[in-house]
C-alpha cells in the first residue's frame, strides 16, 4: 500500500496522477519499481516496449514461465491502484517465495501501457511483448523498435493478473476477492463533425451549422445504445464562447460481451452520426475504429485453480474493464483474481482499497502459485 502510494506521486502531470506510455513519468515509476523488483529476489529488465520484466530462474530442466502481472501506467487524473496494485502484489507474492524451489521460472510483469491514454490504442506492452502490434500501430507511435520486445511465448504456462474491481459488486456482496469470467470486448472510435464556425451573436440560430450540437446529439444516443458506450474526449474548435463550433473531435468507447452486439451497435453509432450529420448540414469526417478488441473468456481450469486459492465465497464475475489478460491469454491460460475497491470508484483520484483484502489478495495469488507448483511437480 505504501509503495502504491509512492507510485502515485510519479506523475507527468502537476496536482494529478497521471503517467503515459513510454512518459518520463513511467521511466521514473519503472526505476522505482525496478529496485522492489531486484530486492524481491528477481532479476530485471526492461524490454523494447517499456515493459518491465522481473524473473527468477527455476533449478528445473526445461521450466516454463508462470508470469504474475498487470499495468504501470494510468488514465488522467488517476487513483492509485489500477495496474500498480496488481504489479506490486506480484512483486509481493515472489518475495514471499523467495526461498521456495518452484518448477518453473517466475515473472513479474509491469506493462508499459494498457490504458491507451497517449496513442488511443490499448494494450501496447502486452501486445508488443505477443507480436501482435499491427503495421498501423507502428506508424502511430513515436517511439521506435518497440516490436523488438516480442517474445517467444511457447514457454508460458500461465498468466495471473490481480487488479481492483473497478466496480461495487463485491462491496455489495460483503466479499473482498472475485475470479473473472470474461473480459468484454471493446470498439474504440474517432471521428469528427465538421459544420461551420461563426458569430454567435449575428448568426441566427436557423442558419447555423453547429458542429457541437450534431455531436451532442450522437452523445445522447450512445447513451441509449443497448451496451456499454461512453463519449470520453470531446475537442470543441475553434473553442470560444462566441463563436459557433466549426469543428467536434470527438472518441466512443463501446464494450459489450457480446461481440455481435457490440459491432451492431457500433454500425448503428455510425449510421445515426451519418443521419444527423446530413440533417444538420454537418459532414461527419474521418469515421475511424482506432482499436477493436473481442470478448476474452479467461481459462476455466487456471480460473478454478485461482478460485480455490480465493476461497468458495469468491464469485465470479465477468469485467467490462479491458486488462493484459486480454491479451495474454492468447499466449497461454489466463485468469485473474478482482480486489474489492471502495464505492466501486475507478479511473478516479478516490480509488481506495482496504489493507486486509490486499492481505487477501497477496495470500490467494500465492497459493495459487504454489497450487500451480504442485500440478507441475
Ligand atoms: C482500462 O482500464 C479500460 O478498460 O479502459
Ligand atoms: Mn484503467
Ligand atoms: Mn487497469
Amino acid at each position: 500500500m505504501r509503495r502504491c502510494d509512492g507510485l502515485g506521486c510519479i506523475s507527468e502531470e502537476k496536482g494529478r496522477l497521471t503517467r503515459t506510455f513510454a512518459s518520463p513519468a513511467m521511466r521514473e515509476a519503472n526505476a522505482l519499481v525496478r529496485s522492489w523488483m531486484c530486492e524481491a529476489g528477481l532479476s530485471v529488465r526492461e524490454d523494447a516496449a517499456f515493459n518491465l520484466i522481473g524473473r527468477r530462474v527455476s533449478k528445473r530442466r526445461g521450466a516454463k514461465t508462470v508470469m504474475l502481472g498487470s499495468h504501470l501506467d494510468t488514465v488522467r487524473n488517476a487513483g492509485k491502484y489500477d495496474g500498480p496494485l496488481g504489479v506490486l502484489l506480484g512483486v509481493a507474492v515472489a518475495a514471499r517465495l523467495r526461498d521456495v524451489a518452484l518448477p518453473f521460472h517466475l515473472e513479474v510483469v509491469g506493462f508499459s501501457d494498457e490504458e491507451g491514454v497517449r496513442y488511443q490504442t490499448t494494450y501496447l506492452g502486452s501486445r508488443a511483448m505477443l507480436g501482435l502490434l499491427t503495421k498501423k500501430d507502428l506508424q502511430t507511435i513515436e517511439e521506435k523498435g518497440i516490436e523488438k520486445a516480442r517474445r517467444p511465448h511457447r514457454d508460458l504456462l500461465a498468466y495471473l493478473e490481480a487488479h481492483i474491481e473497478q466496480g461495487p459488486v463485491l462491496e455489495a456482496k460483503n466479499q473482498p476477492l472475485a475470479v473473472v469470467t470474461a473480459i468484454a470486448g471493446q470498439t474504440r472510435i474517432s471521428a469528427e463533425f465538421a459544420g461551420r464556425a461563426g458569430h454567435a451573436g449575428t448568426t441566427p440560430m436557423k442558419l447555423r451549422r453547429d458542429a457541437l450540437c450534431g455531436a451532442a446529439e450522437l452523445i445522447l444516443v450512445a447513451e441509449k445504445i443497448g451496451v456499454i458506450a461512453t463519449v470520453g474526449q470531446c475537442e470543441v474548435t475553434p473553442g470560444a464562447s462566441n463563436v459557433i463550433p466549426g469543428l467536434v473531435s470527438l472518441t466512443l468507447d463501446v464494450r459489450d460481451a457480446d461481440d455481435a452486439r457490440r459491432r451492431a451497435a457500433c454500425a448503428k453509432l455510425k449510421h445515426t452520426a451519418l443521419r444527423i450529420a446530413k440533417r444538420r448540414g454537418l459532414r461527419l469526417h474521418d469515421w475511424q475504429i482506432v482499436q477493436e478488441t473481442p470478448s476474452i473468456r479467461m481459462d476455466p481450469a487456471m480460473t478454478q485453480t485461482l478460485r480455490r486459492a480465493a476461497g468458495r465465497g469468491a464469485p465470479a464475475l465477468p469485467s467490462g474493464a479491458g486488462h493484459d489478460a486480454a491479451v495474454m491469454a492468447h499466449a497461454c491460460p489466463a485468469a485473474m483474481l478482482f480486489i474489492r475497491c471502495k464505492g466501486g470508484v475507478s479511473h478516479h483520484p478516490g480509488e481506495s482499497v482496504a489493507v486486509d483484502d490486499v492481505r487477501a489478495a497477496i495470500d490467494a495469488l500465492t497459493r495459487a502459485v504454489l497450487s500451480l507448483a504442485k500440478q507441475h511437480e
